[in-house]
């Protein structure tokens, strides 16, 4: 099983519009995906229309629960989050072993899914590191605006320090989203990112679109809302690239 995370310490980038519709094109395209909502916010748990869960990431991460995840569409699992998920913070802070508890849950689980795709939140707590700990392959969102290039080199340091106790964990791509081709900013802000990650590892932008807001209102990926829009063509070629970088 690969295990993705969406991270980026910066808030409202697009993690979670992205978690959500990398997992379902990894879904549509026949691999076994276990969406994991590691944020209090619950936006990922959301927007594929499931409210007040029974069996949350909190029961995982705090009893070790092995409830069964929650089957959202073919091939596409999910384990929900609620605001209860902050008894959470609470809890690891008296007891850090705890922080192990959420890759305890991914080894168990590993042979039952092709991907674990994690959704963090945007803050920098014990969440998180929970879900570096856990995770091998960091995809990072990130508009590119140069403020964001600071929030990149933030989360690409995070990433780093954690490496040191999980060593398979690294910085495998960057998303741009938000995009906007037509801005001579965007292009620059490209061409540094370029020059520091190196071309491959960027992945194809997601441009700035309304109806990655639009979809979710109505409980739906891009692939149910608008599935013949360049959108889901581009969440679908995102999802191609990461499906072929994992066999090299
Ligand atoms: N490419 C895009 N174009 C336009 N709007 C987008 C795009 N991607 C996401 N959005 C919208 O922007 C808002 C923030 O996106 P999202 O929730 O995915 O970000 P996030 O990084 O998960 O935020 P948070 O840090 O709060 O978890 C949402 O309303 C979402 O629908
Ligand atoms: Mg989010």
């Amino acid at each position: 099983m690969r295990r993705l995370i969406l991270i980026n310490r910066k808030g409202g980038v697009g993690k979670t519009t992205s978690a959500v519709n990398i997992s379902a094109a990894l879904a549509l395209l026949g691999k076994r995906v276990l969406l994991v909502d590691t944020d209090t916010q619950a936006h990922a748990t959301l927007s594929l229309g499931v409210t007040s869960p029974e069996f949350t990431l909190l029961e995982v991460l705090l009893d070790g629960a092995r409830g069964a995840p929650l089957q959202v569409r073919e091939n596409l699992f999910l384990v929900p989050s609620s605001s209860r998920l902050s008894d959470f913070e609470v809890e690891a802070v008296k007891k850090p072993r705890k922080m192990i508890a959420l890759r305890h849950f991914l080894d168990a689980v590993a042979e039952e899914f092709d991907f674990a795709v994690l959704d963090a939140p945007p803050s920098l707590g014990v969440i998180v590191l929970s879900g570096l700990l856990a995770a091998e392959e960091a995809i990072v969102p990130m508009p590119p605006h140069f403020l964001a290039l600071k929030g990149l080199a933030e989360t690409k340091a995070l990433i780093d320090k954690v490496s040191r106790k999980n060593p398979a964990l690294r910085l495998a791509w960057i998303l741009p989203t938000f995009f906007n081709p037509q801005l001579r900013h965007t292009r620059e802000v490209m061409q540094e990112i370029e020059k520091v990650f190196g071309r491959e590892r960027i992945l194809p932008p997601i441009k700035n679109s309304v109806r990655l807001t639009e979809a979710p209102a109505l409980s739906q990926t891009i692939f149910e809302y608008a599935p013949r829009s360049p959108l889901a063509e581009a969440y679908m070629r995102v999802a191609n690239i990461i499906l072929e970088g994992g066999a090299s």
